[in-house]
């Protein structure tokens, strides 16, 4: 048998499990990972969220036993989201001490006071028009809606938020959360901004896991998914305005983008697998068509690839009890 003479042989590195993992250059863990979780108030039961199969609403009452054993399963780090049964015009739920956000924060915090909780902070699931702030004839006005950011973000950091998370897509809401913390005393509350934040459909499930009643869309105040230039100055941006970490979201979809801001901030970076990205794999694999474990791992290590420190999934409590990492 004669060989050719080759300079480059790249299967020399690949020709072992040992040797393949010697040399892999990403890896995800569950230090890497956030688990975002839905809240429901004033009901007894869980509830199964149809377009996101394995995902359930959490019932308050049972989230002090979730939470830890969420952690014990080896969790570090929660992002809330509450399902409202008192919307109104504003959202003005959010900003009361003894209103959802604030309790779940409580709860959380109180159960287990190590876990990193992000209080996702905008108004979507707490406004009777579904919209994420204050209409004003029939468009969100923004400057309106980031006092109340302000004020949510305030009770959430006395609640106990060890982020302040704002998706609500509004200019000027990271520095404005900034001063309004810093002004209360919260010094050490940090800012996740979603910072770059599309107009995107792949949030469609998302819809129903929260029963938002959004009629139309939010293309006044998130991104373009078209649009990649004014996607980077949106997260550098909130750099400037002082966020401690930055976000792309959806993830899947937006690697592109994730590696341009990763190359252009010293900022940490997050992405968000959305919940269409999530049910896209779910819906695939219950058909037998994916392997569920493999592409999961795949998807995550593709967005860690393009440039993400941390990624927001729902899959991330599946894959701790499951003790893959
Ligand atoms: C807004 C918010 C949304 C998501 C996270 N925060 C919905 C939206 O902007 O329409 C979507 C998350 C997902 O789809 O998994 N509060």
């Amino acid at each position: 048998m004669s060989n050719f003479y080759l300079a480059q042989r790249l299967r020399r590195l690949r020709s072992s499990s040992a040797m393949r993992s010697l040399f892999q250059e990403t890896s995800v863990g569950l230090n890497d990972l956030v688990l975002p979780i839905f809240v429901e108030e004033g009901v007894d039961d869980y509830k199964v969220i149809k377009a996101m199969p394995g995902v359930m609403r959490i019932p308050e009452k049972r989230l002090a036993y979730e939470i830890e054993r969420i952690a014990k399963a080896g969790i570090r780090s929660v992002i809330t989201f509450g399902i409202s049964h008192h919307a109104d015009a504003t959202g003005s739920d959010t900003w009361n001490e003894e209103g959802l956000v604030a309790r779940m924060l409580r709860i959380c915090k109180n159960t287990v006071p190590e876990i990193i909780v992000m209080s996702d902070t905008c108004f979507c699931e707490y406004t009777s028009h579904g919209h994420c702030g204050v209409l004003c004839d029939h468009v969100v006005d923004n400057d309106a809606t980031l006092i109340n950011l302000c004020k949510q973000a305030v009770v959430a950091a006395a609640a106990g938020a060890d982020f302040i998370a704002p998706s609500a897509a509004m200019d000027g809401q990271v520095v404005m959360i900034r001063k309004a913390l810093d002004a209360a005393g919260f010094i050490q509350t940090s800012i996740m901004s979603y910072s770059t934040k599309f107009a995107s459909s792949f949030y469609g499930p998302f819809r129903e896991a929260t029963g938002t009643s959004l009629k139309g869309d939010r293309k006044t105040y998130q991104i373009n998914p078209m649009n990649r230039r004014e996607a980077i100055r949106e997260s550098l941006i909130d750099a400037t305005e002082g966020a401690d970490a930055l976000m792309v979201k959806p993830a899947g979809p937006y690697l592109d983008v994730l590696r341009e801001i990763r190359d252009n901030t010293k900022l940490p970076l997050a992405a968000y697998q959305v919940s269409g990205e999530y049910a896209m794999i779910k819906f695939a694999a219950q058909a037998g068509i994916i392997d569920e474990l493999n592409v999961v791992l795949e998807s995550l290590g593709s967005i860690k690839r393009a440039g993400a420190d941390l990624i927001f999934s729902y899959f991330a409590l599946n894959l701790a009890e499951q003790k893959v990492f």
